[in-house]
């Protein structure tokens, strides 16, 4: 099976039997929504009235949330019972969504420029190739448009075991192709479902090679110290599970290109007017 159809399945099945992944957004989280979804002040003071894209972030959270505080929102997910919580939950608080049933790396159903932020929690593991996503997601955005991403670190994705000294044992290659075989360390993985391992220069440098400045990039701390070892907060004491990204599309225009800069002076000793 493809990878779309099996994770299409995948999250069907963690949906209709209520994951932790797909839990809707409380009435008191919908009183302070962008406080909830924001609690590093990387979204404006507002965002009423911005078109914002809910990128496979079904399942009635950020969706609701970003509709909640005002904005004009578009969700779009490949797992139809993950949409349907969105839905369910937007008729139940009587708020607009749109609803878009597609895969991440195409969005063409979506028009140009039309986004003023691209939100995306994790789930880029599930695609082989992050390029159409990257590029789809600065089409889509406006100039200086927000897109704010989570992503599966690769160091966690390689993890394949614990060794008797509950040491965590790198299994999987870093230059890994392809999805990620079945292992016996489980945490942080979704059963079911076809990963792929993205490495940093195709997270951080993909965002770059596609017109994003980076203006910030966290690792959510997963490390509980009151847990006994075999509990997955002992685990993100030594291996961090999550990158979080703050990218701005910036189209280039022949002002802004570097290429159009001026070129510089260079000095060298002995040379006329070296100072
Ligand atoms: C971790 S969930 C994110 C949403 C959830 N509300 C949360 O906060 O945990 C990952 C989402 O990615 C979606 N997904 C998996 N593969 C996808 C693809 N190729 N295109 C779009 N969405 C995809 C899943 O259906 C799932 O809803």
């Amino acid at each position: 099976m493809d990878y779309q159809s099996n994770n299409r399945n995948a999250w069907n099945g963690l949906a209709d039997s209520g994951s932790v992944f797909a839990k809707v957004a409380s009435d008191e989280e919908c009183r302070n929504p962008l406080k909830v979804l924001d609690g590093r002040g990387w979204l404006p003071p507002s965002v009423a009235g911005l078109n914002v894209l809910c990128l496979a972030s079904g399942g009635g959270w950020q969706a609701i949330l970003y509709a909640a505080a005002g904005a004009n929102v578009t969700v779009a997910d490949i797992s139809d019972s993950m949409l349907r919580l969105d839905e369910r939950e937007a008729r139940r608080r009587n708020l607009q969504l749109r609803i878009v049933q597609t895969s991440m790396d195409d969005l063409s159903c979506l028009s140009d420029q039309s986004f003023d932020i691209v939100h995306q929690p994790v789930s880029t593991c599930y695609v082989p190739d992050l390029n159409p996503v990257y590029s789809e997601v600065a089409r889509v955005l406006r100039d200086h448009g927000i897109y704010i991403s989570q992503h599966k670190q690769p160091i966690s994705l390689q993890i394949s075991h614990r060794n008797e000294r509950h040491q965590f044992v790198i299994g999987v290659e870093y230059f890994h192709e392809g999805p990620i075989p079945k292992q016996q360390d489980e945490s942080y993985r979704e059963p079911g479902a076809t990963e792929y391992l993205h490495r940093l220069e195709d997270l951080v440098g993909g965002l770059c090679r596609n017109g994003f400045i980076i203006e910030d990039l966290r690792e959510p701390k997963r490390a509980d110290y009151r847990v006994d070892v075999t509990h997955f907060g002992y685990r993100g004491r030594f291996v961090p599970p999550y990158l979080r990204i703050k990218a701005r599309r910036v189209v280039r225009t022949a002002a802004n290109s570097p290429a159009s800069a001026p070129a510089k002076t260079i000095w060298t000793p002995g040379s006329p007017g070296f100072p």
